[in-house]
């Protein structure tokens, strides 16, 4: 397949590889070009042993070129101001009550294809009562690092989900980006490599910078190529301590997922590979207990670390990292930066990701992952009978169908918002250019009669075959991962 000029990854910084397109203009040397300053105050200032200040120019200033920040933030504005313009996104709901189901947006009541709480339990009794109950007891929230103090829901939290990815240790962190970024400066050391897919999130890469900055080697795999990590790892190990390999479980763009198996048997194969994986999207649906792709299929391996995000299927809030070393969830719960710095989970979310949390252990939870897999097989087999989809992917809530240029997918999500149903509308830099497509997140909460309205409506409005049928995205070439190196570390 050919790629797109420009190609990134959805969560590589694409941002600035696309402000690196555009060159500003060398710097001039401003030493040689600042005119001479005022020969009364150079010599006042020597005289007194002062070095002169550097002077100011008198002239117009040089009209300056734009820094790479400044593109940067230019294209971001310019993508998501045509996304704002056509109604697609930075929107605000207008209901009065939610139900899980739907959102009213313009007056009009859509069903809503844009949510992640795939469990659809932020509308669960359950939940509502806990978070109510949390609020009467503790007060809309406990003002204190955790460093000194955490209210006592903690322990609770803990201990449930524990059980849940039956694993020795965790940490609960107040969301899942700020616990990447003080699990990650702990695990990693100077001695270390790190390895990355490149569509691994946005929150994990995030870090990668600082442990740059820090000396530590850091390289891009091509997304999901498992045969390239123990090779790759294998390489490294000759000249590095350990060598991480950084990963989603569910990607969140397009849903696809994590080679678990494979993954078990590259840390076999290579003794110093170590795993860190973002389930966020995994948590709640997926597995035993809902605890996820990897832990609710698998016991975690002794060199893994597998972080989870409780706002998308528990719908609550805060990220929890799971450890298999008790003493080193505990090292990184006393030492990450923004766990001694940030503030916690409030209250009445705490109070929801305990109820959350008994759901997963209750029987209630097969019947409400019950309900989302008949949502998503019935999705797949229209969508493929449709020829939305080439063939059905990996079972996941989310569902992406590619429809390639921009301007043709802000149509056709503005047409579905008409015909009564919100999607996400996926665009650069969310993913590669030209490769624009409907994000679509399927509910417990939404009704089968839903998502037949909606696979139809999609057919109806792209005709047969009018998609680019393409499910999983390009692999990147040799010339975007360099691209991507040289944005994500050599420009510092
Ligand atoms: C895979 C993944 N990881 C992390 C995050 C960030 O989660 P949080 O909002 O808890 O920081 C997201 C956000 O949606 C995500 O999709």
């Amino acid at each position: 397949m050919k790629q797109a000029r420009g190609m990134v990854t959805p969560n590589s910084d694409s941002l600035a590889f696309a402000a690196s397109e555009a060159r500003p203009a060398p710097v001039a040397d401003e030493a040689s070009e600042a005119p001479p300053a005022s020969g009364e105050r150079e010599i006042k200032l020597a005289d007194r042993g002062v070095e002169p200040e550097p002077a100011v120019s008198a002239a117009e200033p040089a009209v300056e070129a734009p820094s790479p920040n400044e593109l940067r933030l230019r294209t971001v504005e310019a993508n998501i101001g045509v996304l704002r313009s056509r109604g697609l996104a930075h929107l605000t709901a207008e209901d009065e009550r939610s139900d899980g189901r739907t959102l009213t947006l313009g007056a009009s009541r859509l069903v809503n294809f844009g949510s992640c709480s795939y469990l659809g339990l932020e509308v669960h009794p359950r939940l509502k009562a806990a978070a109510h109950d949390a609020l009467e007891r503790y007060g809309t929230q406990f003002s204190s690092s955790r460093a000194y103090v955490s209210t006592p829901l903690y322990g609770k939290l803990e201990d449930l989900l524990l059980q849940i990815f039956d694993a020795p240790g965790l940490v609960i962190a107040p969301t899942t980006t700020l616990g990447h970024s003080a699990a990650l400066p702990v695990l990693v050391e100077e001695r270390d490599a790190v390895m990355f897919d490149l569509y691994v999130h946005n929150s994990v890469q995030a870090v990668l910078p600082s442990l740059k900055q820090r000396g530590i080697h850091c390289e891009a795999l091509p997304h999901k190529r498992m045969d390239r990590v123990a090779a790759r790892a294998e390489v490294l190990a000759k000249k590095y301590r350990r060598v991480f390999y950084l990963c989603d479980g569910v990607y969140s763009m397009h849903g696809d997922v994590l080679d678990v198996n494979a993954l078990y048997d590259a840390l076999e194969r290579v003794p110093s590979l170590h795993a860190y994986i973002d389930d966020a999207h995994g948590l709640g649906w997926a597995g035993r207990c809902g605890a996820g792709v990897v832990l609710g299929k698998r016991k975690i391996h002794e060199r893994m670390v597998v972080a989870f995000g409780l706002s998308k299927g528990m719908a609550a809030a805060g990220g929890v990292f799971v450890f298999a070393d008790q003493a080193l969830a505990r090292r990184v719960f006393t030492c990450g930066s923004s766990l001694i710095f940030s503030g916690p989970i409030q209250p009445p979310l705490l109070g929801a990701a305990v109820a959350s949390a008994e759901v997963l252990l209750s029987d209630e939870l097969e019947i409400l992952k019950g309900r989302l897999e008949a949502r998503i097989e019935l999705f797949d087999k229209l969508a493929v009978g449709h020829g939305l989809l080439k063939e059905r992917p990996s079972p996941t809530p989310i569902r992406f169908i590619e429809i390639g240029e921009e301007e043709t997918l802000m149509d056709l999500a503005c047409a579905l918002k008409r015909a009564g149903y919100f999607v996400n509308a996926a665009t650069f830099p969310a993913v590669a250019r030209g490769r624009a497509g409907l994000r679509i997140m399927l509910n417990a909460n939404q009704t089968l009669d839903d998502v037949r309205g909606l696979v139809q409506e999609i057919a109806r409005l792209v005709g047969e075959g009018g998609t680019r049928r393409d499910t999983i995205p390009a692999l990147p070439t040799p010339e975007s991962l360099e691209a991507l190196e040289g944005i994500a570390f050599r420009r510092g």
